[in-house]
């Protein structure tokens, strides 16, 4: 994806989705910290993962700033797997589908294009990362298990489960048609603000 294309969906569309750059690391670290819930990692940690890792991850961008974004990379020992190590979008823009849009955005990278497969721990307490999880499955035709992956005694420090989430085989055209739709939806609801 570049910053040209399909990012940018309709021409009021305020947000725009580009892949992960070397100098948005502190960016990154920045909205890790404003979500409030995610566990915040070292600066240095983003900087280095933004250089290394970008093409697996996504910002979503306002007005110059990002406002949401998944930080992923690809497990070495799965080539056809995408692993979503933080999800984050500011608390003002929650609840409105941009979670959903980076996630479905974030699949369409050139980087992440063979993946039939998207892994990610999540809490069983967090509700809206479950149910954001759980709709994406739906959308790409996929199913959603959940195994225990790390245990609170392996942590050195007091530290919820976080079990496993597997999503798979992802279904392309389906996600392709949700994608349509929700464009469509879009497009419709513009139409109708412009008209009133
Ligand atoms: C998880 C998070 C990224 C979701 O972003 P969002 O933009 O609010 O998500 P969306 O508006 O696209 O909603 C996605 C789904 O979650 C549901 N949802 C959103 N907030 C919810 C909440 N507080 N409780 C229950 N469900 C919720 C929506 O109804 C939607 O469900 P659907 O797909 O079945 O329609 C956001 O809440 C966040 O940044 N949380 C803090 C960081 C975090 O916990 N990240 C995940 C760690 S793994």
């Amino acid at each position: 994806m570049t910053d040209t294309d399909p990012g940018k969906t309709a021409t009021s569309d305020p947000i725009r989705f580009r892949p992960a750059r070397q100098t948005d690391g502190a960016a990154l670290w920045r909205l890790v910290k404003a979500t409030g819930q995610l566990e915040l990692n070292s600066a240095y940690f983003y900087l280095l993962f933004a250089s290394d890792f970008g093409d697996t991850c996504l910002v979503a961008e306002r007005d110059g700033e990002v406002v949401g974004a998944v930080i992923g990379y690809h497990p070495p020992r799965q080539a056809d797997t995408a692993f979503v190590w933080q999800i984050g979008v500011l608390p003002a823009l929650r609840g409105q589908g941009l979670g959903q849009r980076l996630l479905d955005r974030w699949l369409a990278l050139p980087a992440n294009r063979a993946c039939r497969w998207v892994t990610a721990t999540v809490d069983e307490d967090n509700r809206a990362s479950r149910a954001l999880f759980g709709g994406f499955a739906r959308r790409h035709g996929a199913e959603c298990t959940v195994s225990p992956l790390f245990m609170p005694e392996q942590f050195p420090n007091p530290h919820p489960a976080e079990p496993l989430l597997r999503i798979g085989p992802i279904d392309r055209k389906a996600g392709s048609r949700a994608e349509a739709s929700r464009q469509d939806r879009q497009r419709r609801e513009l139409a109708a603000q412009d008209a009133s």
